[in-house]
């Protein structure tokens, strides 16, 4: 893949120009621990805006758009969370009801609540690597009970919902469907298609969960490059007007690696050594359809010693409670991290457990619109002080990042327990 904005700020920096302009750092300063400081510049002429149409992050964008075959696509700075944002404004309107499942993320439901649309939810599946209910969505779409869809996918255990039949049912439906693929930035290298390949309208991808981009490096992917402008407009409502060139850097070497050979041999790679630790134990390892992602079931084993395990083999993973560990290898880990890992996986594979289902939380009554519920004054009160009260946040667990309460909703003494297992100890409720 061409690089424009590299080529760009490389041609800029060898001017060796005076920087009277933003940042403050001048390229210079801290450069003993960012070597790519001199890179990180504002938008002049030659370096482009990242809200144009035309220019070199334009020309950028086009490029990666081309490595993974979408119509169209733009770059984010700020993840996968401006992306929903943009997404969700730019294909609905206020007072639209979007269907989508409880295991949503949250910068999903603040977006909805800011921008005045209502969820339909789909109750989570029950255990762990569950897929979403996609018959119980299309027979929503099918009624008529939705003017979108938002559905996550694939999600942190990487199960990926069926979004080829949720876009059937939405084209018939005449109604626009979008995908949190925030997880699955890695999955054309993977062997997976990505969402708009599925039929979805518009999808986002965060970059830097998987894929080596820095931190806040996300993208979109439209199937209607008509959709474009619209869509860039709303980031620039909700993005900030100095997105940095170092993220944006990235994010174009990003795509340029995933456009190399090396970089579908090293994904393969990764997928088979995933496969060999699953093959230690498969229902300590339960398998995904994200060849990639680890999920360790840790049902009936006692958490602290698990905990300590993992200390003691000296690993991190992503996510870790009383129900499982989340591992989010890539081809950049090392061969020590891995043997590491192999380590821990041998020594809880012996272990014996029962399966124990994973409680699914009950959907509470809502009273309140999204949006009045979050833009209410609120206070944060103990949960037993909270019962009878209405909910002024979203109150969700990860993994699987579940809604326990969304904005709006009364909270009942039935969640009280559950609460407890979370470790949820206050919630913020309306005054
Ligand atoms: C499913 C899902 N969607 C969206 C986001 C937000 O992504 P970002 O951190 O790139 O803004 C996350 C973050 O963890 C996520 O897990």
């Amino acid at each position: 893949m061409n690089r424009p904005l590299e080529k760009a700020l490389s041609d800029f920096g060898a001017k060796s120009a005076s920087r009277f302009f933003m940042p403050g750092h001048k390229g210079t300063a801290f450069s003993d621990f960012l070597p790519a400081l001199p890179f990180d510049v504002t938008e002049l002429n030659e370096t482009g805006n990242l809200y144009q149409a035309e220019g070199v992050l334009a020309d950028s964008q086009q490029e990666a758009a081309k490595v993974v075959g979408v119509p169209s696509l733009l770059y984010s700075a700020g993840g996968s969370t401006l992306c929903i944002q943009a997404l969700l404004a730019a294909f609905f309107k206020e007072g639209d009801r979007i269907l989508l499942p409880r295991a949503s993320h949250k910068a999903a439901l603040h977006a909805m609540g800011l921008l005045g649309m209502e969820p339909v939810w789909v109750p989570s599946p029950s255990g762990l690597c569950a897929p979403t209910d996609t018959a119980r969505m299309v027979y929503k779409i099918k009624h008529h009970e939705c003017d979108g869809v938002f559905v996550t996918s694939p999600d942190y255990y990487g199960i990926c919902a069926d979004i080829k039949a949720l876009s059937v049912a939405c084209k018939e439906a005449g109604i626009p469907l979008i995908v949190d693929s925030a997880h699955g930035a890695h999955l054309p290298l993977a062997g997976l298609p990505h969402p708009i390949a599925l039929g979805a309208d518009g999808a986002c991808v965060s970059l830097h969960k998987t894929l080596p981009a820095l931190t806040g490096a996300a993208a979109i992917y439209l199937a209607d490059p008509g959709k474009t402008d619209q869509v860039r407009h709303w980031m620039s409502v909700f993005g900030s007007s100095s997105p940095s060139y170092l993220i944006m850097l990235s994010i174009e070497r990003c795509f340029a690696y995933m456009d190399t050979p090396s970089a579908l041999s090293d994904w393969q790679h990764l997928s088979k050594r995933c496969e060999e630790l699953r093959g230690i134990s498969q229902f300590r390892l339960p398998s995904t359809d994200d060849p990639t992602r680890l999920v360790v079931n840790l049902s009936g084993l006692d958490p602290d010693q698990i905990k300590q395990r993992m200390e003691a083999c000296r690993l991190i993973p992503e996510l870790l409670d009383t129900q499982s560990a989340i591992f989010i290898p890539s081809p950049f880990n090392s061969e020590e991290d891995f043997s590491r890992l192999k380590t821990f996986v041998r020594s809880i594979g012996e272990l014996k457990g029962e399966p124990e289902a994973a409680a699914v939380p009950p959907i509470p009554p809502s009273l309140l619109s999204l949006r009045e519920a979050l833009l209410s004054p609120k206070e944060s009160v103990p949960i037993e002080r909270a019962v009878g009260r209405i909910c002024a946040e979203v109150v969700s667990v990860c993994p699987p990042a579940t809604v326990l309460l969304a904005p709006g909703e009364k909270i009942g003494t039935n969640l009280l327990q559950l609460f407890h297992s979370y470790g949820i100890l206050s919630v913020n409720v309306i005054i």
